[in-house]
């Protein structure tokens, strides 16, 4: 079967998801695209001999379409949510899953109805290779129970509509997702510090700041959100445990030594550091739409990742100091853990 795709936005990230299903994975095409720029809609279906909507919802209920790829912006991402799971079709939706814990509480609602998990949302950090190997190591449990991890999320630079609560619900949200899965538990406070600002970019941005998170066992997450660092995109993390530590590698980049040093190239952006999680991701959920199971990233992650931002922005936004994270009970409805990553 090739389950046949629609696509919501198309800018960056649609484009590249776009690229990827039609010319690496198997088992999809994408028929059908939308864009609010319909000169880019139609110039992206037309080598693909796609469909173009120029409304999310006809495209959502079009026959041809069997799933959803949701890639506008976050704002946009809940009204397409709700309509595919109201359409009954699985929905791929970038992160995040919306931009507040209450919309996503609206999306659980809806999925819980329909009866079926049906979303899936893009935190590509889990399939990621070398996230994946530190997670091993620390579930072995051979360097003992983890005390504390230091997390850097560092991007060249953002366009200046990139707004001050951004470096927590649009970057720092990655390592929130990941952190989760990583640890395999909840966060209960957030707290953020504020260092000198960089002279490199827009004043109205606290760039870097530094979230500090602490987990229902203790744990301590530092996360350093530095968005104008203009060297390249750089993810670091480094777990301490009770015997030992587990990081990332450098980059995933060959190292070279010659006379002039020795040096390694730096990423210089998301789709180059995390081609390979993205490849994986995707191509789990086109497997996951063939053979009719959720798997991944569900509404449920994409809500516990929310609340915590919640508190996040909270705290960068006010003096809010140390601000406590309150979550629901996790609903039976999602206690199959979705979060196992197939492949
Ligand atoms: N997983 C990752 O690492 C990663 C990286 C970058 C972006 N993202 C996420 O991907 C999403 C898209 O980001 P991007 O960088 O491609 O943004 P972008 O600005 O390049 O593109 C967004 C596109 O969506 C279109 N759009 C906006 N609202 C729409 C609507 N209601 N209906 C149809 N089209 C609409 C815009 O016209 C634009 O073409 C965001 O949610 C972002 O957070 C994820």
């Amino acid at each position: 079967m090739t389950v046949r795709i629609g696509i919501i936005g198309l800018g960056g990230m649609g484009q590249a998801h776009i690229a990827r299903i039609t010319n690496v994975l198997s088992g999809g095409k994408v028929v059908a695209v939308c864009d609010l720029d319909l000169t880019r809609a139609k110039a992206v279906a037309e080598p693909l001999g796609a469909t173009v909507y120029s409304e999310g919802a006809s495209l959502i209920g079009a026959e041809e379409v069997d799933a959803i790829m949701v890639t506008s912006l976050g704002p946009a991402h809940e009204e397409s949510v709700l309509a595919a799971i109201e359409a009954g079709k699985p929905v791929f939706c970038e992160k995040p899953l919306a931009p507040t814990a209450a919309a996503c509480l609206r999306i659980m609602a809806a999925e819980e109805k329909a009866g079926r998990l049906l979303a899936q949302v893009g935190f590509m950090r889990r399939y990621d290779q070398s996230y994946r190997q530190m997670k091993a190591v620390l579930d072995s449990g051979e360097i003992g129970e983890p005390l504390m991890v230091h997390c850097a999320h560092r991007n060249p630079t953002v366009p200046q509509i990139y707004t001050a609560d951004m470096a927590i619900t649009d970057t720092a949200i990655h390592e929130v997702d990941t952190m989760r899965w990583l640890l395999g538990e909840e966060f209960v406070t957030a707290r953020v510090d504020r260092p000198k600002k960089t002279r490199n970019r827009f004043p109205h941005l606290q760039d870097p700041l530094i979230l500090i998170l602490e987990s229902e066992s203790g744990v301590r997450v530092d996360d350093e959100v530095f968005v104008n660092i203009q060297y390249g995109y750089d993810i670091r993390c480094e777990a301490v445990a009770e015997t030992g530590t587990v990081s990332l590698a450098d980059q995933n980049k060959i190292e070279r030594r010659d006379s002039h040093g020795h040096h390694n190239e730096v990423a210089t952006s998301h789709i180059d550091r995390f081609d390979g999680a993205f490849t994986t991701e995707l191509q789990a959920w086109i497997r996951s739409v063939e053979i009719g199971e959720a798997s991944g990233p569900s509404s449920w992650d994409g809500y516990a990742a929310a609340v915590v931002c919640d508190a996040g922005v909270k705290a960068l936004m006010g003096d809010a100091g140390t601000v406590a994270i309150e979550m629901i009970d996790r609903p039976a409805f999602y206690s199959n853990d979705s979060s196992v990553v197939v492949g």
